[in-house]
């Protein structure tokens, strides 16, 4: 029998070889694996009650209720939990960031890792990790990744049992630092649950998914030999494989803006003319994932804010599992 109340934290990933398109969108069993490495200095923490007051699942969102959609989805994990569990009550879920909202930072990898570990205790269940991988990855595909530590790769699989994510190295293993320049802190268009759907429309898409194996090699030698060169080559090109998908489905979607190009440009030119050890990457949206070694991140951080159109810099280095808070 659960506690009926139980309180996680997770942190949102980084992806350098990015999970873009479903061979099952329920399941959400991605057409690709992928690798991330997790953010510690960006936190979700969530608290799950299961109460007998209620008559249907709540979602408050830093201190919001939310309904809809964003309700379905948390409820459709919370009904996992009640099948593997036996549990009849509805929840009351409570979720903070600590990193602001609306600032073009995707939570939901941090979100559902985070539910996923506080559902699953308050429910009383004592899930593996990849148990828990496989739980979050039903909320989101990338959360399945916020749940083990460090750098993280998820192993595409062919069913619902073999597709979870599994830590590559722990987040000791190398000090890197995601420098993310915000350019927009505007709610993207189209959101990468729609986006994922678009990926197959594009001619593109099965080259990128067929040579996604080779990718996944160079980048995972890269950080075991902790190889920053190799590691800016092959996150560049699988960003840049990603985004020519985007552009090249039906319908197309550009998620970048001036200032995500000026970023680019410029990061290129450190690396290639100044020697400096930077790399870039960018998801669903503009804002751009600047990657470099501890050793030089201040100087990162100090040039990219100086760029037109960058608002604001956050930047993080390597996170740990999502863990149970004691409640
Ligand atoms: O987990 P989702 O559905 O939010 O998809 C994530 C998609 C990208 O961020 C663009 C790539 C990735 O692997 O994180």
């Amino acid at each position: 029998m659960g506690t009926w109340i139980a309180t996680a934290e997770a942190h949102p990933n980084i992806a350098f070889i990015k999970y873009w398109g479903n061979r099952d969108h329920e399941a959400r069993l991605p057409s690709n694996g992928s690798l991330s490495m997790n953010l510690a200095a960006l936190t979700t923490r969530t608290r799950v009650a299961f109460r007998p007051d209620l008559s249907a699942d709540r979602l408050i969102l830093q201190g919001r209720e939310v309904t809809g959609p964003a309700l379905a989805r948390v409820s459709r994990v919370l009904s996992l939990v009640r099948a593997w569990s036996g549990v009849a009550r509805y929840a009351e879920v409570r979720s903070e960031n600590n990193f602001p909202t609306g600032a073009g930072i995707a939570s939901s990898a941090s979100a559902f890792a985070a539910l996923a570990v506080a559902a699953a205790a308050a429910a009383g269940l004592d899930l593996s990790e990849q148990a828990l991988s496989r739980l979050a990855r039903w909320g989101s595909g990338s959360a399945s990744r916020s749940v083990p530590a460090g750098f993280v790769e998820w192993l595409p699989g062919t069913s619902d049992e073999d597709s979870y994510a599994v830590s590559i190295a722990p987040p000791e293993h190398w000090d890197l630092v995601d420098c993310i320049a915000l350019v927009s802190t505007e709610h993207k268009a189209v959101g990468s649950s729609q986006g994922h759907r678009l990926a197959e429309s594009s001619p593109y898409q099965a080259v990128r998914v067929a040579d996604a194996p080779r990718r996944l090699a160079l980048c995972r030698e890269a950080i075991l030999q902790r190889d920053f060169e190799a590691l800016a080559d092959i996150v560049e090109l699988d960003c840049h494989m990603m985004h020519a998908v985007m552009q090249t489905s039906t319908p197309a979607l550009l998620y970048w803006e001036p200032a995500t190009v000026r970023v680019m440009q410029a990061v290129r030119r450190w690396r290639t003319r100044e020697g400096l050890p930077v790399a870039y990457t960018i998801d669903a949206g503009p804002n751009v994932h600047v990657l470099c070694p501890r050793a030089v991140s201040e100087e990162v951080q100090r040039r990219l804010q100086a760029l037109p159109g960058v608002q604001r810099v956050l930047a993080s280095g390597p996170g740990g599992a999502a863990r149970l808070l004691s409640p």
